[in-house]
């Protein structure tokens, strides 16, 4: 009997594996492809605006400072495939008022095509203890972080609904799937980016638009050296139980999941781990993924729950189990 079982889960699963390149979305080209990339001038999303460009797309890059836009726009031109290529530079602060962020967009648009990725990287860090950050800053983080990352995505929405294609990428952070000592302002800030990307995700998904959160690793960046400086010392005794990555490594990740339509972007063992032990609910792009889910429910022995994931173990089954659940 266990042998009949055993035999019939591993066929089930063969025959998942079989259907999934029929349920994966298509994925996205870059060459020719218009990608905006907000904190495109540094670190992480500098890199990421390269691994693009080295793919054929055309960039706006997005921040405030333009002496360093002008810079990161000479290093990443350094990597072109065509002589057709180009980058754009774009001076705003994405956090303040949605209709300067709109009207950005548009003038990209109308220079460079309809956006058919974009990037949401601009962002900051800050630790220290509850008690010891500034009252303003936790609602200043919170305007960067995620109001930076809503205004863009709100500005792109609708021509990606449209034109049924489009991909809008959030960078939160393995902070954004646990909470840590010294993140109190910062952790909330990245945990909203999967809500947004989460409730985003099952809106858009008939337009044929996806989206991707991806958690990066502490990684080498001038914000991350910036940020150290004033770094509680539990908070750097945790940080040194992990390697500090690389932004080109972080960045070439992103850029394969975003172009495969996945939802959830993770570096490295630790990161594929710390995704799989958090994953909840969140929509399933890969059949690896839904498998994860379906044995984190059995786990938790959630008899109803497990029956419907059984039942619906593709990337549907949120859905079902959201509109169940309502
Ligand atoms: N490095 C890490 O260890 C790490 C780990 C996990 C997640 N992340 C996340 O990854 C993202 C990039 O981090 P990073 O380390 O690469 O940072 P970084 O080197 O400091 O770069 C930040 C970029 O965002 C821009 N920016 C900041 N505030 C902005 C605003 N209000 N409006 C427009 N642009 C703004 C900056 O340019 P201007 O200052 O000129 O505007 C810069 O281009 C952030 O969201 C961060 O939270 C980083």
């Amino acid at each position: 009997m266990l042998l009949l079982v055993a035999a019939f889960l591993v066929a089930f699963v063969l025959l998942l594996y079989m259907v999934s390149p029929l349920i994966s979305p298509k994925p996205l080209k870059l060459a020719g492809a218009h990608v905006v990339v907000t904190g495109g001038s540094s670190g992480i999303g500098k890199c990421i605006a390269i691994e693009c460009f080295k793919q054929g797309a055309f960039i706006t890059l997005v921040a405030r400072d333009e002496a360093k836009l002008v810079q990161a726009k000479k290093e990443i031109e350094k990597h072109s495939v065509n002589d057709k290529q180009v980058v754009l530079c774009i001076s705003v602060d994405v956090s303040k008022e949605y209709r300067q962020v709109e009207n950005v967009i548009k003038q990209a648009q109308e220079k460079l095509g309809p956006v058919d990725m974009l990037v949401n990287c601009a962002g900051t860090s800050l630790s220290g203890k509850f008690e010891e950050i500034e009252i303003d800053r936790f609602a200043r983080l919170m305007e960067v972080n995620y109001l930076g990352s809503v205004y863009p995505s709100r500005a792109v929405i609708s021509t990606m609904k449209e034109r049924r294609m489009g991909r809008i990428v959030f960078i939160s952070s393995q902070a954004g799937q646990l909470g840590l000592f010294g993140y109190t302002a910062y952790s909330p800030t990245k945990f909203a980016l999967r809500g947004l990307a989460e409730s985003l995700q099952m809106e858009v998904k008939p337009y044929n638009v996806y989206v991707t959160v991806a958690y990066p690793p502490d990684t080498d960046t001038p914000g991350f050296t910036e940020e150290n400086k004033s770094k509680p010392l539990e908070t750097k005794l945790i940080s040194e139980t992990s390697s500090l990555c690389q932004a080109d490594q972080v960045a070439r990740v992103i850029v394969k999941d975003a172009v495969q339509g996945n939802f959830n972007s993770s570096v490295g063992s630790d990161g594929y781990m710390l995704s799989s032990l958090t994953c909840g609910m969140s929509p399933v792009t890969t059949i690896t993924e839904g498998l994860q889910q379906v044995f984190q429910t059995a786990m938790k022995h959630e008899p109803a729950m497990y029956t419907i994931h059984l039942l619906h173990p593709t990337r549907m089954q949120t859905y079902y189990i959201r509109t169940i659940r309502l």
